[in-house]
């Protein structure tokens, strides 16, 4: 396959201009084909166009092969909750562990959070019922359930992976979760060479903060899924090195789990390596499984000699790593 692969390249505000740029770099170093575009969404465009995600943005999302994104400021919801649900991109894979070299609370943590994407609180149905009183609509689906426990297994089984263990709040939400969580248990039953758990997230919270290498795969919705990944993203680290990839059945899109992180953008401080794993997700995806280890490898060496952006420890700009990683890639190749 010598065609270049059309990619859509969404960069947004703040720190996400500069870490995609840094990916880029670092994916057009394989030499696997790319055609990459850039098209505006987020606050900057919102000012200049009044769309935070204008209709030519989308449609060049659903016509690429996959899309690259950053990150968006105040209109995230506007731009990346939409973008997910047009893309058809059902499940959010958050894969966190630990890098040698980098100082972190637990560094035998390695777990994925496979979050649905698609309801839960987030599916918007805010309502003002009278002045002063607000209720939130919790969507849970079978459809949606079923679907994001079969895909999270079935990533379990492809990655080698032996343990699922799935979140919820069933004890209290007893029909919303009530319902996930059958659902769960029903795919469990068609997975059996792959060990099940079950775990309230309250406690599941405290427990990836005292014994995060007890967790492999965590299948859970849409609300806890955002806030267990962040607190992963705490183990190893922080949020500079936390990648993660929204599926579908037609689409994919790759993005960093931080967001804008306005205090250090412009300045070249941004730590690439999130956006650099997210080109390797992506490589992954495409099938360019050598390509993928090639920079997933470069990133741990450049990252286990000290090569990093000041969050790390560091003293290299975002652009600076992302070329040692290149450097990296080619003194192995
Ligand atoms: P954030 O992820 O932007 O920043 C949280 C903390 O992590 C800050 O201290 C920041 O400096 C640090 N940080 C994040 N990424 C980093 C990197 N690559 N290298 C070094 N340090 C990094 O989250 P925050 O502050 O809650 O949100 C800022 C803006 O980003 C808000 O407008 C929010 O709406 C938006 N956001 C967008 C997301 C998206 O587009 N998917 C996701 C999360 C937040
Ligand atoms: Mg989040």
């Amino acid at each position: 396959m010598n065609s270049a692969y059309p990619i859509a390249v969404i960069p947004g505000d703040g720190i996400g201009p500069e870490v995609v740029a840094a990916e880029l770099k670092v994916l057009e170093a394989t030499g696997v084909p790319f055609e990459f575009t850039t098209y505006p969404a987020g606050d900057t465009c919102e000012a200049e166009t009044g769309r935070a995600l204008p209709e030519e943005t989308l449609q060049a999302a659903l016509a690429s092969k996959a899309v690259i994104f950053g990150a968006a400021g105040n209109t995230a919801a506007d731009v990346i909750l939409r973008l997910r649900v047009e893309l058809g991109a059902f499940a959010n894979v958050r894969p966190t562990r630990a890098f040698p070299g980098v100082a972190c609370l637990f560094p035998q943590t390695d777990l994925v959070i496979v979050r649905e994407n698609s309801e839960c609180l987030y599916a918007g149905i805010e309502n003002t019922i009278v002045p002063g009183v607000v209720t939130a609509t919790r969507v849970i689906t079978e459809r949606a359930s079923y679907r994001i426990a079969r895909y999270a297994f079935q990533y379990a089984r492809d990655n080698r992976r032996s343990k699922v263990t799935t979140v919820h709040k069933a004890n209290v939400l007893r029909k919303s979760d009530g319902l996930f969580l059958r659902c769960c248990r029903q795919v469990a039953d068609e997975f059996s060479d792959l060990a099940f758990e079950e775990g309230l997230v309250d406690s599941v919270a405290m427990r990836m903060v005292l014994s995060p290498e007890d967790f492999d795969v965590i299948v859970t919705t849409n609300l806890f899924g955002d806030i267990l990944s962040d607190l992963a993203a705490g183990l190893v680290g922080g949020l500079g090195l936390c990648p993660s990839a929204n599926l579908g059945d037609h689409h994919a899109l790759f993005e960093p789990v931080h967001g804008t992180a306005p205090r250090i953008a412009g300045k070249g401080l941004a730590n690439p390596a999130a956006a650099i794993m997210c080109g390797a997700m992506l490589l992954r995806y495409l099938g360019r499984i050598e390509a993928a280890d090639s920079v997933d490898k470069a990133l741990v060496r450049c990252i286990e000699k000290g090569r990093t952006t000041y969050d790390l420890g560091g003293g290299l700009s975002t652009m600076e790593m992302a070329e040692h990683v290149v450097r990296e890639m080619q003194r192995s190749s």
